[in-house]
């Protein structure tokens, strides 16, 4: 199984690796056999699974309801439960019971925290928990209303000094690693040269240790224009709507189902693919 000390070791070993959000049992299963090492169950759920325009009304409830399924279909990867907004404004504490949630309950090993500041001290005293804390520094979607929207951060001096602090005091509260999103490459690259723990970019080039993606916009399960960062190495919102609209004509025609989707009572006509070959849950 990956661990936070294999995460450290990729960073050492000048290894690159691969990170993917994941929100569901058969998504974490598929991607864990691809061999991706760490799956993270992003509060981009919100967005691109349950419909929301920000991150911020996503709940821990669904947080946690979702990460149980990852975890239901992932035996290798290290997994990551990202806290939702207000889970963790309030305290030091309600921190610690909610990151508890995501150990305790859903199965996680590590949870996602966004911002520098007070969760400096959350990371902290996390840390000291035995919870292991990855940081989020740069885009924070938690923070689109003060960014006033989906900005690039970090371009000027003053904020990529901001940033470049920020890490640092996160390194040594003792985050394991530090997603940075939606930062000038070359902000990235220091940041990932000055520090020792391993960084994962999002939109922030390819000077970070590793690179992190939504797994809706890696497959092309979105629509509209994608943003610059993304590369779609699938279609499937096309591929979708074609196979939904080829289904439903087939039913309008007759054509579906035919008579090897059919039972017969004498029993003659054989079903190829019994239900029973399929899997379908983790029992
Ligand atoms: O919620 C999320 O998916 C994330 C990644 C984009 C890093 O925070």
């Amino acid at each position: 199984m990956t661990t936070v000390l294999d995460v450290q070791r990729f960073k050492d070993e000048g290894r690159r690796f691969a990170m993917l959000t994941a929100y569901d049992y058969l998504t974490a299963q598929i991607l864990e056999e691809a061999g991706i090492p760490i799956l993270l169950v992003g509060d981009s759920l919100g967005m691109v699974v349950l419909g929301y325009p920000t991150t911020l009304p996503v709940t821990l409830d669904e947080m946690v309801h979702h990460a149980k399924a990852v975890a239901r279909g992932s035996r290798q990867a290290l997994l990551v439960g990202d806290l939702p907004f207000m889970s963790y404004h309030e305290s030091v504490e309600q921190a610690i019971r909610s990151a508890g949630r995501f150990l305790h309950e859903a199965g996680m090993h590590a949870v996602k925290l966004e911002g520098g500041g007070r969760i400096i001290e959350y990371t902290s005293r996390l840390a000291s928990l035995g919870i292991p804390v990855m940081g989020h520094l740069g885009l924070t979607p938690q923070f689109v209303h003060q960014m006033g929207g989906f900005k690039v951060q970090g371009r000027g001096d003053a904020q990529a000094e901001r940033i470049l602090d920020d890490a640092k005091a996160l390194e040594q509260a003792g985050a394991f690693s530090l997603v940075l999103e939606g930062v000038p490459s070359e902000l990235a690259g220091r940041v990932t040269k000055t520090l020792r723990i391993p960084t994962i970019g999002i939109g922030a080039g390819g000077q970070t240790d590793g690179q992190v993606l939504v797994i809706h916009d890696l497959l092309g399960m979105t629509t509209g224009k994608a943003p610059r960062f993304v590369k779609r190495y699938a279609n499937l919102a096309e591929t979708i709507a074609k196979a939904a609209e080829t289904y439903a004509d087939e039913v309008a025609k007759g054509v579906f189902p035919g008579p090897e989707h059919t039972y017969s009572a004498n029993g003659v006509t054989k079903m190829p693919i019994a239900r029973e070959e399929v899997k379908y849950g983790a029992g």
